[in-house]
């Protein structure tokens, strides 16, 4: 199976802390004061539940659709409850293949990359769809930059999980064009390590008729 993360799960969020410190839950916080009480919250490829955590400090209600493909990554998340303020449905399923929840918010951090264009182009147009009209859709993940270390870093990063979890995608896409072309507008952005992650909140346009 292709990102398939289980083998990884158990180690994955130590890694990420071994090799980044504590940008990749920082930079995972950053957008959240966009989130507003009831809101219906879509997380895809949330990973081990961090994300999850981090939300119920919020003290606001919110009900949550967690998207992971991982069985072994649902089992940690599941393992980070109860919360306090949270109320989560775990859904076990490939995004790609399955009707998503509609959601007044959409979370995908570090969820894009793993994707191939043709598949990102897919996933984003499908996850749009679910998305309300005026929505917020924040993400983070890499993105490309000039300095040769933080390119042969993310270089490593795909060789890494190509060998450990069967990534289909090679190389880190450009997300920001893909957002443009959707028709989404940038409302806010936060950078880490350098400006190697991006944080960012983006809207739905409202429809017109
Ligand atoms: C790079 S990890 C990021 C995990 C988490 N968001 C974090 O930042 O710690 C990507 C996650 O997306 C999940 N994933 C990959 N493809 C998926 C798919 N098609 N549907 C749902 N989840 C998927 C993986 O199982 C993995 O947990």
């Amino acid at each position: 199976m292709k990102n398939d993360f289980n083998l990884i799960a158990p180690v994955y969020d130590k890694l990420g802390r071994l090799i980044f410190g504590n940008s990749l839950i920082d930079s995972q916080r950053a957008m959240l004061h966009h989130l507003k009480a009831d809101n219906h919250v879509l997380i895809l490829g949330g990973g081990s539940g961090d994300i999850l955590k981090e939300l119920d400090k919020l003290e606001m209600r919110l009900s949550i659709s967690y998207v992971e493909l991982s069985s072994k990554m649902v089992e940690l998340a599941k393992s980070k409850q109860p919360f306090k303020n949270l109320e989560v449905a775990f859904i076990n399923q490939n995004a790609q293949s399955i009707d998503l929840p509609k959601a007044d918010v959409v979370i995908t951090n570090y969820f894009l990359d793993v994707f191939t264009l043709e598949n990102l182009s897919m996933i984003m147009k499908k996850i749009d769809q679910a998305l309300n009209d005026s929505g917020a859709w924040l993400c983070t993940d890499f993105r490309k930059t000039n300095s040769f270390f933080k390119k042969a870093l993310i270089k490593l990063m795909y060789l890494f999980f190509k060998i450990f979890s069967q990534l289909e995608a090679n190389r880190l896409q450009n997300f920001e064009g893909q957002f443009e072309s959707l028709g989404f507008k940038k409302l806010d952005t936060k950078f880490y390590l350098g400006k190697m992650i991006e944080s960012c909140a983006y809207q739905k346009p409202k429809l017109t008729k």
